[in-house]
């Protein structure tokens, strides 16, 4: 079985498109984890029928409860699908270049702290650029800094407000992330054969 790990904070479109994609892949199994206990993707993630669960600042800054929770289900790759935290070293460390995450802008640009959902749309528009896009690119200590996987960009015309972009965007990350976490699932799933080989 490959673990996955989907942390977020909100609505959770990112995530339903995520777990819908691999409904079929029987080896893989999803555990949604949150920040936010009102959050809408709880809903989802019930509704699709994935373990939820909810944890607080300090079990993820102090106390090492989610790490030991990610251990304990064995994840073998974190999804960070609007997930509005900054990810602490201790799960960086633990899970190195398997937390990946997704970002609505082209990166570097509208990068760091506070630039997350609708922020970074409402800057985008009003420094009047003429493309934006997504960034799937891997965690690491520091906001929107980690290699970047994949990006692909949209055209920005001048009717286009924060919440029309907000959209053009949504619909790229529904397309695009799944398709590039299947990719890093082929190279689990080949590594984890490549174990077994071994092993025999
Ligand atoms: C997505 O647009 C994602 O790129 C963004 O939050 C939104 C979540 O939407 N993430 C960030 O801004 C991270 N810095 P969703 O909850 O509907 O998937």
């Amino acid at each position: 079985m490959i673990q996955i790990a989907i942390f977020a904070s909100g609505n959770g479109s990112n995530a339903a498109k995520i777990i819908e994609h691999f409904k079929l892949q029987k080896d893989i199994s999803f555990v949604v984890l949150s920040n936010n206990a009102n959050a809408f993707v709880i809903e989802r993630a019930k509704r699709l029928g994935v373990e939820v669960a909810v944890f607080e600042k300090n079990e993820l800054y102090k106390k090492e409860s989610v790490l030991h929770f990610l251990q304990s289900k064995e994840i073998d790759l974190i999804v960070l699908a609007g997930f509005m935290w900054l990810i602490p070293s201790n799960l960086v460390t633990a899970f190195p270049n398997k937390i990946v995450n997704i970002h609505p802008a082209l990166l570097p640009k509208y990068g760091g702290k506070g630039m997350y959902g609708d922020n970074v749309h409402r800057a985008v528009i009003e420094n009047k650029e003429t493309q934006s896009g997504i960034t799937i690119h891997l965690v690491n200590e520091k906001y929107d800094e980690g290699q970047i996987v994949f990006q692909e960009k949209v055209k920005i015309t001048p009717k286009d407000t924060a919440e029309t972009l907000a959209h053009k965007i949504h619909a790229l990350e529904h397309l695009y992330y799944p398709l590039i976490i299947e990719e890093l699932v082929e190279e689990i799933r080949k590594n984890k054969k490549e174990e077994i080989t071994e092993e025999e």
